[in-house]
């Protein structure tokens, strides 16, 4: 059974997506490398023309357009984008500034459980950060229903247990257990697999070591960068917020530079 999110929790996710838009692109950090691992992924599914590729709570569309890029400069492979998202603020905010045609992208509104797209209508399905906000088998089975046959779904996310281990949730206060949101990895192989479409499902642990500084973290969360952050009363963040600063102070080996892991998970599924 979809269990679609109520109207309490889009209304809410809804009103973070459109407070953080403007600023979004600068507030997160984007894995160059992933993106280059899925443009390569992409090139197992060329066909004549474009590739059709649809990215789900797609949110600017940052992803998809460096993939696009990549896909295009290393491999030669064009594609034919379309970024979907709940977030009307999120694709208006993307569509401003973003890179001109051949790698600039369509956005359509729509929820991930009831995609508005006809039946195989793409080769590729990717989804980069946002499958702890959907329904999980509602998605899934939306997701196999636009696919073609032997198209390729690609999921980009953070596990729980890897959450835990980023520097947010090592060092801000209840950041780990405040974020119930994120799946296992057992979890979703499992949905995956329940997925009578699906034939083959990989996953891989995608290493990402970055550099950054307390200075930029400490702007990141002022900025709300997580939408975790709205499971905080305001005294509560700005408590939390002096605690990481000094965690910070005391972890950082100078003022300026901090090494952090932010690993996340790439699942790879195919369709018969
Ligand atoms: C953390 S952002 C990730 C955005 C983008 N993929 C990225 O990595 O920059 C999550 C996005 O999922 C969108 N979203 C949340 N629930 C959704 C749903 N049920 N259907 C479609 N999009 C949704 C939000 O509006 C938001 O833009």
């Amino acid at each position: 059974m979809v269990r679609y999110p109520t109207d309490t929790q889009h209304a809410q996710l809804d009103r973070h997506f459109s407070a953080v838009a403007g600023r979004y692109r600068r507030l997160r950090d984007l894995d160059l490398r992933t993106a280059r691992h899925v443009a390569h992924l992409l090139t197992r599914l060329r066909r004549a023309g474009p590739l059709r590729v649809l990215d789900i709570g797609s949110g600017t569309g940052r992803y998809l357009e460096a993939v696009v890029q990549l896909a295009l400069a290393e491999h030669g492979v064009l594609c034919d984008a379309l970024a979907c998202d709940a977030s009307p603020a999120m694709l208006r905010i993307g569509a401003v500034g973003a890179p001109a045609r051949p790698v600039g992208l369509q956005r359509v509104a729509g929820l991930a459980e009831l995609l508005p797209f006809r039946k195989a209508a793409f080769d590729a399905v990717v989804c980069f950060n946002a499958i702890h906000h959907f329904d999980l088998d509602g998605f899934l089975r939306h997701a196999s229903r636009v696919l073609r046959g032997a198209g390729m779904l690609i999921v980009y996310t953070r596990t729980r247990e890897q959450n835990q281990r980023t520097v947010w949730g090592e060092l801000f206060p209840h950041f780990g257990e405040r974020e119930t949101r994120l799946y296992s990895a057992e979890e979703l192989q499992a949905a995956v697999m329940r997925v009578p479409q699906f034939r083959s499902v990989s996953l891989r642990v995608a290493r990402w070591r970055m550099e950054t500084t307390p200075a930029r973290l400490l702007r990141q969360a002022m900025g709300r960068c997580y939408s975790t952050f709205d499971f905080y009363e305001p005294a509560e963040f700005n408590a939390a917020l002096h605690t990481f600063r000094w965690r910070l102070l005391m972890a950082s080996r100078t003022d300026s530079q901090l090494t952090v892991q932010n690993d996340h998970l790439v699942v790879v599924a195919r369709r018969y």
